[in-house]
């Protein structure tokens, strides 16, 4: 008997380890058009929330925020979120509990770049025990420097918000919060995700459930 309770207890923790790690990849579910609020709601729904807790996200809803933050919406490969000269130089890491991914909106696939809990890299507060928190990281070697050493080329902030407000509304439609937030460390970004110093971190934004 007591050899049967200690094999169901190192299954029982055997899969909860096994929950807790990160995939390789998180293929993302197409968006769904025909459900939620109208546009003009949620504007009106749109807002920055707090006390954000670690509840999941559904997968539709997930793949719908990420969608709608910079996915492909035309044949020709362009993109949600408009980018001044059609540059297309902002990428989209999303820090979870368990990993960082990066969005290949070609695929539609959240890839895992690192294993493990960054999210206190992102931002302050609750911004580092929510369930996602976005960074939009430009690739200046596209677009060209900033005005200053660390700062990305104007036309990226620019870029940002037009994804960050996407990502605002998406949420609102889903009826989940969000908040776009300072407070990430640079230098520590670049390094935990093996980037270049020329991908400057240009916003961050928060999205789960709150309390
Ligand atoms: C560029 C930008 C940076 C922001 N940074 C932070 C931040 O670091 N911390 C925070 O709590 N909220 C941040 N916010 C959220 C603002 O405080 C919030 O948008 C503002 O209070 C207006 O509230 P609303 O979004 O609900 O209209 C930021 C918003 C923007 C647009």
């Amino acid at each position: 008997m007591k050899k049967v309770l200690l094999t169901i207890l190192a299954a029982a923790l055997c899969f909860a380890a096994c929950a807790q790690k990160a995939p390789k990849s998180i293929k993302l579910l197409e968006p769904s058009f025909d459900e939620g609020m109208t546009l003009m709601q949620a504007l009106k729904e749109r807002k920055s929330s707090s006390g954000f807790t670690e509840k999941e996200i559904p997968l539709q809803d997930l793949s719908n925020i990420i969608w709608a933050s910079l996915g492909v919406n035309r044949p020709d490969g362009r993109r949600t979120s408009p980018t001044g000269s059609n540059r297309q130089e902002i990428e989209l890491y999303a820090f979870f509990r368990t990993g960082v991914y990066w969005y290949n909106y070609k695929t539609h696939t959240l890839e895992l770049v690192k294993e493990g809990d960054y999210r206190s890299i992102t931002g302050r507060k609750d911004a580092q025990t929510a369930y996602m928190n976005l960074l939009f990281i430009a690739d200046t070697t596209k677009t060209g420097p900033g005005n200053k050493p660390g700062d990305a080329n104007t036309v990226s902030y620019v870029n940002v918000g037009y994804v960050s407000q996407n990502v605002y509304l998406a949420c609102a439609n889903a009826g989940i919060g969000s908040r776009a937030r300072g407070g990430w460390d640079q230098q520590k970004v670049v390094e935990t995700l093996s980037l270049p110093e020329t991908m400057i971190v240009v916003l961050g934004q928060t999205v789960g459930y709150c309390e």
